[in-house]
Parts: C-alpha cells; structure tokens; sequence
C-alpha cells in the first residue's frame, strides 16, 4: 500500500502545527474528564465560594484526597480553567471562570456539558458497532449522565432566550399565551422548557410529553419544586402519538432531529394543533452546507449527532437528520408532515429556532 507520505511532499510546518492540535485535543478530551469529577465532586464550587486554596485545603474543604487534588489542580491549570499563584502556591477561579464553571442560574455556565461528554464517551463501544452493522442506540440506554447533562446544558440558553426572544419571534403566540393557551412540549427531557413557560404564563396550561420514563417523572418533581405543578403535566407519551388537541403551540426543544419518524411527529402535530396554532422547532446551530459546520460549534454538535441523535434514529429505523441537519432538510420533513409555512424565526449562536404554521 503506498501511503500519502510517499506520494505528496510533506510540509513539516503544516506537520508540526497539526501535531500540535492534535496534542491540544488529547489534552482537552482528557482534561473533559477532569472538569466532570470538578462539577460532581464540587470543586469548583468550593474554590469559587471559599477563595485561594492551596490543594490540601481544597481537599479538607471537600472531604477529598489531597494526592488526587494536587494533580487536579495542575491539570485545571494547564487548563485555563482555574488560576494559579506560584507566590503562595494557592489556586483560585477568575470571576468568569467561575460563573461558566459554577453558576447554573447565568446564562454562560457550561458545567453540564461536561456530563454529556462523559455520557457519550461510554457510548463508544455500541457505536462502533453501529459503525460496521448499521443500527444504533436509543436515547434511553445511554448512561443516566446524558439525562442529567442535557438538561444542565441547554437549560442556561433556554432561561436566556425561550420566554424573552424565542416565544416573541413566533406569530402572535406570546399574546395567546398571556391570555391563556394551551402549550404542548414533545420530547420534553427534564421539562426545563415546559417550566420556564409555565412560570412565565400563568394563565396558560402546558403538557410536556417524552417517550423516556425516568426523565418524565424528573419533570413532575421538578414542576413540584418550582411551585407550578397544578399547570403543567407530564406524561409518557410518543410525539406520533401524544393525546390532546387544539394547542396554541407545539415545541419541540432539541428532540425532532432525534426522532425515529420526524415526519410523523410533524403530521401528528398538525393534527394536534389550532388552526392559527404554530410549531416551534429549536434545533442546533449548524450550516447550510457541510463546510458551513467547520467552527467549534459544528464540531461539537456533529460529534453528538454521531455518538447520540443519529445513532437514536437509525436504531429506531429513522431518517437521522442528525444534530446538524440542513435548514432544507427540516423544511422537507415539516412540508412532509402537511405544513404549509416554515421559517427561521430567530437564532443564537447556539440554536436555530424555526416556526412552522398550517
Ligand atoms: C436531546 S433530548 C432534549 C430534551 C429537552 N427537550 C431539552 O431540550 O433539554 C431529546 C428528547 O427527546 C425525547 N424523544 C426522542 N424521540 C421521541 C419521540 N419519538 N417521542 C417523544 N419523545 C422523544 C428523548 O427521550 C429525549 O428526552
């Protein structure tokens, strides 16, 4: 076999600089690995709350093993994530190292990710697999992580824009909710989203819907808490198959690109929604062409269509439009579903939010 080496002249700059990428990705993956046992151990937490901590005190003031938060430490360092005093050899947060790593009410904290990261990694095996003999794996047997991560992911962007930018981009929805509607949440997780409208519509009644059992009743006790229980309600149910009609606006956070029958999703909401109804469909940010994804936001969500969103839909036999759809591809699966109006409302770095109408 004659390799690319023997056929092209190598640049050695161009080696050395990828080499040096890639040396910073095993550095990156490996140190993602790191800043989840920080986030579950509290780590981050206890530098933020108590101040510059030399490694035995951190691990005093978070019944750890001073051995193993010494080397932490080093890593976070090398890291950027945390900031180093060689003067008193003590470790601290930055103020904005600090509210991405531990403030889970801004709209900048990015803890969660590192949940799904760890999650997803766990998947490798059963994706290769998938990768020889084609099927997949279902959202539900991923490591009870992935639950927990993706709620704590998208939850800072849904509290900075759903109520504020994404319901007054939609055609006169936030009017009907005020007045009081009737909202239903399809492949609501943890029902981040259902919650946050329901508390900002009081007058309004909102289903949330998930085919994931355990995550639905995260939901109801997390309704409960947030004192909006008697005006959301949950349920295990399929979004070609949720019960109820004559709703206001049908959303589907993050779930339609996942979905085994997206075009059945659609048809069924159709079905399911008022007349003057819409549909409210958030998906990841990606481009309109495959290169259009090249940028850490591309890379991101690709990787998660391969290890999660794909795999979930072809494991069910389904279209995988993936994490990174095309705006094309999601307009032919909502005209599929017998709409007849489909736009981009509005967007974030992070999102595309799209509206389709009958
Ligand atoms: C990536 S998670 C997003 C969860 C939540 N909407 C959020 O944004 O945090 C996708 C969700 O869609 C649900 N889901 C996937 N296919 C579904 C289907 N056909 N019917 C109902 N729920 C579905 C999964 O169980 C999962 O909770």
């Amino acid at each position: 076999m004659v390799t690319a080496s023997e056929t092209q002249s190598v640049n050695q700059e161009k080696l050395d600089a990828f080499l040096g990428k890639v040396v910073g990705d095993f550095g990156a993956a490996l140190s993602s690995v790191l800043a989840y046992i920080g986030q579950k151990l509290g780590l981050y937490q206890a530098l933020a709350a108590i101040g510059p901590l030399t490694p035995a005190e951190l691990a005093c003031h978070t019944g750890t093993v001073e051995r193993y938060v010494r080397e932490w430490l080093i890593n976070q360092a090398a890291s950027g994530y945390v900031v180093y005093d060689p003067a008193d050899g003590r470790f601290s947060l930055a103020p904005e190292q600090a509210i991405a790593l531990t403030d889970e009410r801004s709209p900048f904290y990015v803890g969660g990710g590192f949940y799904v990261v760890k999650a997803m990694m766990r998947a490798e095996p059963r994706i290769t697999d998938a990768f020889r003999h084609g099927g997949g794996i279902l959202w539900d047997d991923h490591d009870p992580d992935l639950f927990v991560g993706t709620e704590r992911f998208f939850r800072p962007g849904y509290a900075a824009h759903l109520v504020s930018k994404w319901i007054p981009a939609l055609s006169g929805v936030e009017e009907k909710l005020a007045a009081g509607g009737l909202v239903a949440d399809i492949g609501c997780g943890h029902g981040a989203t259902t919650i946050f409208m329901a508390q900002a519509y009081p007058n309004s009644r909102f289903h949330g819907f998930d085919s994931h059992e355990p995550s639905i009743q995260h939901a109801r006790r997390a309704a409960d808490e947030a004192g909006v229980g008697d005006r959301v309600h949950f349920r295990v149910a399929r979004a070609s198959d949720f019960p109820g009609d004559g709703y206001n606006m049908i959303a589907f956070f993050d779930s339609l690109h996942d979905m085994g029958d997206p075009v059945g999703a659609m048809r069924h909401a159709r079905q399911a929604l008022a007349t003057d109804g819409s549909v409210l469909i958030v998906e990841p940010m990606a481009g309109n062409t495959i290169e259009e994804n090249f940028n850490p936001v591309g890379r991101a969500f690709s990787a998660a269509s391969t290890l999660c969103s794909t795999a979930n839909s072809l494991a069910l036999g389904g279209p995988a439009l993936g994490a990174v759809a095309t705006e094309e591809a999601l307009r032919e699966t909502v005209l599929l579903g017998g709409f007849k109006h489909f736009r981009r409302a509005t967007e974030t770095p992070f999102n595309r939010v799209f509206e389709a109408r009958r």
